[in-house]
Formats: structure tokens, C-alpha cells, sequence
């Protein structure tokens, strides 16, 4: 026999198209040039008229020249990933790494108790050897009815992960699966034994929900109840730590007499006096707590709200840790947050053209983001290590033997690694495990792991790794994008910030790639300009871009197609609708609006000292009008904010502008036709644009009777304000 070829464990393709791509960006590269050139060399004179909005313009076309450009090194350099499992069981099936998965949950009234241990089911059954396997739940409120769900999903599962081996059912979030099939499917007798244990479980459950208690009987049942003896509230209890089932018992299997995986479950301490950080500190409790259990080598961590859809997700994640020549360098392997209840055109706007294209292309350059769910580390880098050439991890590990310290002993000394003193004075959240002190602690410490030399990969398997919960309503997802792009913020101004402390540890390219999120919110001074000055200077009757005819009216005519029609071409690519794309518009326009806007005023207030982060949970409950209206798709604008009264102002506004146009060319007669469409042509058609984008916020406005309509108070003070800008713009 010859030589064994060595086959790679995972592939790297580059993005087809690159060469035209490039052109492409190229020649609207030239066409922004010549934009400035002509907004440089044609400010009007001191006294002319719109000599200061004439600077503005320049001022935020700057800009979106600047932030253009930074998107584009999330395009281009896009790689593509391919893992092949067959040949990593080929190689290592019986030295598969011990892998520890962490759910976190953060309070059962927004998170329900049912759907975390649907979560925890689909991770438990992966295809991986179950007693290499270690499910770790965090509930950081510490409650009971999580509890109680949990221990009854670790009864349930002895009877699912057989089932779902057997029958190879996918995916294996009970509740998915079951919601996944149709009548004509349920027929034999075994799926209705699973199904009845499923509802008895899921009734149970559902019924001490309503109750807001567990019930005395199944109290008395387990003792591990007893614990909460001390238990004050979400806010103030002590740490409490159970291991339900011990892969190393030898009573630990299932009902075919596989042994099962290992489950804990961990509430850390949580006193008032004592900051918890978050999920950050969660997670870092989980590590701690772990390593002393399982000591898996490599971590998953997961939302509670986003079930495993695939799983071979392990073993694809596996292969870009286990390549003999490639993996040694990468630390972490993200995958895709999808979601499962989008509608058809996501009137809320997706992540879409983030999974599909630009965490690619963050991946040419060294990896993507680490976004806080869906994510594979190396357990040791997330204690801080350094990369070294010389000194690889081997990951390779035998299964858990069996313990001395009896279970209760472990527990109670477990506990005082989840306690609220237990990293004073220490490096945890600093050096070691997950950062704190930002809103987005994930993209923090994914960034610091990469400057210690690691590289990250993007991995989007065909069928979607993990599903989660969107948002249904505008306020969550506005408010979500002020979190988003204020911890972006927060990390340019940090220590850590990509330009100072990234800079020669990262490869140019990803610093781009990561000014692209930090430079989120900065985002709304340009737009805000964008979107009212030209409208009002149309309404006086002042030209701020190139006559028609004029040869420089053709720059930006190319950058406007070009930039909308590729805009448009990417979103179809990457899979959207063509309403889907324009709504997309809308939402791009409502988050540089106002979420943008507030995140950028709290880091100034932050930096200057004031006001403290504060982490909103969005919930994952919806009332069913709510539902009703996502799923006709309209958009549900609800509750009065400061938030929403900027954007119906803003809508107010160009469309009191576009009115007071249209009365002076049809009713006054001031103006001719051919003069205004020769000179001021893109104006209108910007302000024209913006009234066209808002109709549904129009309509939500006057029209609209539910209770997702505008409130009365925000419709009359954006009429009222927008109305009186208006009056004065014209007449004075
Ligand atoms: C989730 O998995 C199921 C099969 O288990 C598959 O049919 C479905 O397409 C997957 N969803 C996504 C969004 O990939
Ligand atoms: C999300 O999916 C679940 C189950 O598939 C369904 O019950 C719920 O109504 C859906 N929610 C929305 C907002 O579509």
C-alpha cells in the first residue's frame, strides 16, 4: 500500500466573481471621487444662497463615501467553507473531544421555561457520542419553574434521544419536530408514545407556569427543591447547582441503555451590592463550573431561544478544530444566527445580508464576529491564551472516567465557583473568560481573542445550524440595534478598539471589517442630514445638487443606480424577496433614525461619565394580535417612544415638503415645471423616496384602527412639530 493521502478535514473556497466585483467597486469608487470633487469646487460664495447646506451635504457625503468604503472589505475578499465530517469519524471516532454546551437563560417570564428545554433537548440529542457530551444550563434568575422544566426535560429525555437516534428525526427540538410534521405522518404507535410523553411533559410544565409556583407533590419528589429554601428573588438568592444526570453514574442512561449526557444546572449567586455583568458573568461562571464536571476542551454556547436544527453541527465544527495542518490557529467557529418565524418579506429587516455576505467576507481576513450564540471555542482560549506556533491544543480526548467526590460533595464545592465573591480581585471578565464592562461582550471578547494571534471561521451549513426567536414588533427591534451598535460604539472607544489596540495584531482588512459595526450608529448624523436638509431646501426652492443637463450630474446618477441596483442584486442572493429588499430600506432608514441616534448619545453620556449599561432582554412572548399582525406583515409601531416620534416626525416632515412643492408648481404657480425638474431634479426625488418608504408609517399614522397604529399623542406632536418646521422654512 502507498502512501496515505492526507485529506483535508475542511475546505476554503474563495468567492466566485471577485475580479468583476472589484471592478465594480472600482468604478463606483470613481464615481464618489467625482462627487466630492464637484461638491468641493462649487460651494457657493459667502451670501449665496445654501452656502451652509451646501457644506453639510459635503460633510455627509464624506461620510458615506468613508462608510462605503469600509463595507467593502466585508466584500471583497469572501471565502466559502466546506467541512467534511465523513473523514473526521474516518479518523478520530474514537478520539472525539469531550464538547461542553452552555444555554443561557435569563428570566422565565421572557424566555418560557418550555421553550429553553426545547433548546436544551435538541443540544442534548445531537449525533455525538452522548456520554462525551455536557449540557450546562445558566438561569440567571434563578427559578424554580426553570428549574422544574429542566428536571423534567432530563426525565423526558431518556425516552427522546433514543427516539431520535432511531428514527433519525430532525430536528430535534421536540416542539419543532412535532410542529413539523403533518397529519398523514402520525401513524405508528411508537411516535404516539413519544408525542404523549412530550404533551404530559410540556402540560405539566405549562400548568406550574400558570401557577407561577411548582406544585407541593413534585416538590416533595425531588429534594434538589430544597434548595430554594433561602431563595428571595431573582435579584438576591444564593448560588445553586445541580447535576441531574452524571455521565459517569452508572445508572446514567437512557431507556436503550446508552449513557446519556451530562446535564447541570447553575444559578450563580446573585446579591444586590455585588454587580453580575450579565451574561457575560454567566458565561464565565459556566466555564468555571465546567472545567471541575466535564473539562470539555471545546465550549458551545448557545441562546436559550435558539434550538440546535442540525444534528451534525458538532462534527461540522469539529473538522475546523481537528485538521491536522490547518486548525491549530482557529479558536472559534461561528455560525449563522438564523431565525425561524421571519415572514416571507421580513417587514423588520434580517440579518440576511450579514450571514450571506459579510461575515465571509470578515472570514477572508482572519474570521468573523463572535455574536454571543451559535458559537464553537476552544475552551482555552477563552482563558486567555496567547497563539503559538510551537505549542498546539490537542483536543483528542477518552471518555469521562468515573469520580470519587460524591455528587452532593461536588455540588456544594461547585457552588462557590458560581458564588458572587468568587472573582474579586481576580482576572475574570478581564484577562480571563468573557469581557465585561460592554453591551456587547461577545464581539469584545471575539475580538481580543483574535489579537492574542487566534483566527475565527464562518460556517453556514446548508441546512441552518441553530433557529431562533425574531422580533415581532418595531419597538424590539429598534431597541435590540441601539444594544447592537452602542456596545460597537463602546468597543472604538475601548481599550480594546480595533484601530489602536488591534491594529499590527489583525489583518488590516478585519479592522475594516470590525469599523464597519463600530461605525453603526456614527451613521446617523449624515442620514438625519440626508433626510431632512434637501427636503426643506426643495421647499424653498434652492437647488443643492447638479442641474440635469450639467455633466456632473452623471457621477451621481451612476452612484445612486449602481449602489441601489447591487444593493438589490445582493439581497436577492442571498435569498430575499423583492419586498423583502424594500423593507429592507425602511428598517436601514428607521435604525440610522433613531436607534443609531440614541446609541450614540448614551456612550457620549457614558464617556463623560454618566449613566450605566443596561442589558433589555427582548422578549421571546408575544400576544396573539401582535402575531397576527407580523405574520399579515404589518408593522407593529405600538407603544409611544421617543424613538418613534423622531421617525413620524421625519416621515411628517418630507411629506409636508413634497405638499408644499406640489402647491407652489399646481396651485400658486410660483415655480415652473421645467425649472424645477431641471435643477432640482435629484431632490425631489430623494424627498420623494423618503415619503414613498414611510407609507406604511403613513398609514399607521391616520389610517390604521388595531393597536399597532401610531398613539394619538406621537401623531399629533410629530404633525405639529414637522408642521411648524415646515411654516418657517417656507415663509420666513
Ligand atoms: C431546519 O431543519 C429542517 C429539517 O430538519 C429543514 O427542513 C429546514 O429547512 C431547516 N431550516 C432551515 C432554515 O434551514
Ligand atoms: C413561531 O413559530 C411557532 C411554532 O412554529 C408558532 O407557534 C408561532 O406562532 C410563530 N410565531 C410567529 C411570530 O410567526
Amino acid at each position: 500500500m502507498g502512501e496515505l493521502k492526507y485529506e483535508p478535514l475542511f475546505e476554503t473556497k474563495k468567492a466566485k466573481g471577485r475580479i468583476i466585483y472589484r471592478l465594480f467597486a472600482t468604478s463606483l469608487f470613481c464615481g464618489i471621487l467625482l462627487i466630492w470633487i464637484y461638491r468641493l469646487c462649487n460651494i457657493p460664495k459667502p451670501g449665496e444662497n445654501g452656502r451652509y447646506g451646501w457644506i453639510g451635504m459635503l460633510g455627509a457625503e464624506l461620510w458615506f463615501g468613508f462608510y462605503w468604503f469600509l463595507t467593502q472589505s466585508l466584500r471583497w475578499n469572501r471565502v466559502y467553507r466546506q467541512a467534511f465530517r465523513d473523514r473526521l469519524l474516518q479518523r478520530y471516532e474514537n478520539e472525539l473531544p469531550r464538547v461542553d454546551a452552555f444555554v443561557c437563560t435569563a428570566d422565565p417570564a421572557i424566555e418560557p421555561p418550555i421553550m429553553v428545554i426545547n433548546t436544551v433537548l435538541s443540544v442534548m440529542a445531537y449525533n455525538y457520542p452522548q456520554e462525551k457530551l455536557s449540557v450546562y444550563l445558566s438561569d440567571d434568575a434563578g427559578s424554580e419553574l426553570t428549574f422544574y422544566a429542566f428536571l423534567e426535560a432530563s426525565r423526558f429525555a431518556k425516552h427522546w434521544l433514543p427516539y431520535c437516534k432511531k428514527f433519525n428525526v430532525e430536528p430535534r427540538s421536540p416542539a419543532a419536530y412535532f410542529a413539523s410534521l403533518s397529519v398523514s405522518d402520525q401513524s405508528d404507535a411508537e411516535f404516539s408514545e413519544i408525542k404523549r410523553l412530550y404533551e404530559d411533559m410540556a402540560n405539566k410544565i405549562d400548568a406550574a407556569c400558570k401557577a407561577g409556583r411548582v406544585s407541593d407533590q413534585a416538590k416533595l419528589e425531588y429534594k434538589g427543591f430544597s434548595k430554594w429554601s433561602s431563595y428571595s428573588s431573582k435579584k438576591n438568592h444564593a448560588a445553586i447547582l445541580q447535576i441531574l444526570i452524571d455521565s459517569r453514574d452508572e445508572g446514567a442512561k437512557d431507556i436503550d441503555g446508552v449513557k446519556l449526557p451530562t446535564l447541570v444546572y447553575v444559578a450563580r449567586e446573585k446579591r444586590p451590592q455585588h454587580f453580575h455583568n450579565f451574561k457575560a458573568g454567566a458565561m464565565n461562571a459556566l466555564i468555571r463550573v465546567s472545567s471541575e464536571i466535564s473539562n470539555g476542551p471545546v465550549i458551545l454556547n448557545v441562546d436559550c431561544d435558539m434550538y440546535s436544527n442540525n444534528s451534525y453541527s458538532i462534527q461540522d465544527a469539529l473538522c475546523f478544530f481537528m485538521d491536522e495542518e490547518k486548525s491549530h490557529e482557529i479558536a472559534f467557529v461561528q455560525f449563522p444566527q438564523s431565525f425561524e418565524n421571519t415572514t416571507k418579506n421580513e417587514i423588520y429587516g434580517s440579518l440576511r445580508v450579514i450571514d450571506k455576505v459579510e461575515f465571509h467576507g470578515a472570514d477572508g481576513y482572519g474570521g468573523p464576529l463572535y455574536t454571543g450564540t451559535g458559537c464553537f471555542h476552544r475552551r482555552d482560549t477563552l482563558y486567555g491564551r496567547e497563539f503559538s506556533k510551537e505549542a498546539r491544543i490537542d483536543l483528542k480526548s477518552s471518555c469521562p472516567e468515573k469520580r470519587e467526590e460524591n455528587t452532593h460533595e461536588l455540588e456544594e464545592r461547585l457552588e462557590r465557583l458560581a458564588s458572587s465573591t468568587y472573582e474579586q480581585n481576580t482576572q475574570w471578565g478581564n484577562e480571563i473568560g468573557l469581557k465585561y464592562g460592554c453591551p456587547v461582550e461577545d464581539v469584545l471578547t471575539g475580538l481580543t481573542i483574535k489579537c492574542k494571534g487566534w483566527k475565527s471561521v464562518f460556517y453556514r451549513p446548508k441546512r441552518e445550524a441553530f433557529l431562533g426567536v425574531t422580533a415581532t414588533t418595531l419597538d424590539q427591534i429598534l431597541v435590540q440595534h441601539k444594544r447592537w451598535s452602542e456596545g460597537d460604539l463602546n468597543i472604538l472607544f475601548s481599550k480594546y478598539s480595533p484601530v489602536w489596540y488591534g491594529l499590527g495584531k489583525l489583518n488590516p482588512g478585519l479592522v475594516l471589517g470590525y469599523l464597519n459595526y463600530c461605525f453603526w450608529s456614527p451613521n446617523c448624523f449624515a442620514t438625519l442630514y440626508y433626510s431632512i436638509v434637501p427636503s426643506l431646501y426643495l421647499l424653498r426652492g434652492i437647488s443643492l445638487f447638479p442641474q440635469v443637463s450639467s455633466k456632473w450630474f452623471l457621477p451621481f446618477a451612476y452612484v445612486i443606480i449602481a449602489e441601489l441596483t447591487y444593493s438589490f442584486a445582493e439581497f436577492l442572493w442571498s435569498g430575499g424577496t423583492v419586498l423583502g429588499w424594500w423593507n429592507e430600506q425602511r428598517i436601514w432608514l428607521y435604525k440610522r433614525t433613531s436607534s443609531y441616534i440614541f446609541a450614540v448619545l448614551d456612550t457620549m453620556l457614558k464617556l463623560f461619565g454618566s449613566s450605566n449599561t443596561t442589558f433589555i432582554v427582548t422578549p421571546k412572548v408575544t400576544d396573539e394580535d401582535v402575531l397576527l399582525r407580523y405574520k399579515q406583515e404589518a408593522m407593529e409601531f405600538g407603544s409611544a417612544s421617543p424613538m418613534l416620534t423622531i421617525l413620524s416626525t421625519l416621515a411628517m416632515l418630507n411629506l409636508f415638503c413634497l405638499m408644499g412643492l406640489v402647491k407652489k408648481l399646481i396651485l400658486t404657480r410660483e415655480l415652473g415645471f421645467k425649472y424645477v425638474f431641471e435643477t432640482m431634479a435629484l431632490q425631489i426625488l430623494l424627498c420623494g423616496v423618503l415619503v414613498f418608504v414611510n407609507l406604511p408609517l403613513y398609514n399607521a399614522l391616520f389610517f390604521r384602527k388595531d393597536k399597532g397604529k401610531i398613539p394619538s399623542s406621537t401623531a399629533v406632536q410629530s404633525v405639529v412639530f414637522s408642521l411648524s418646521v415646515c411654516t418657517c422654512i417656507a415663509y420666513l
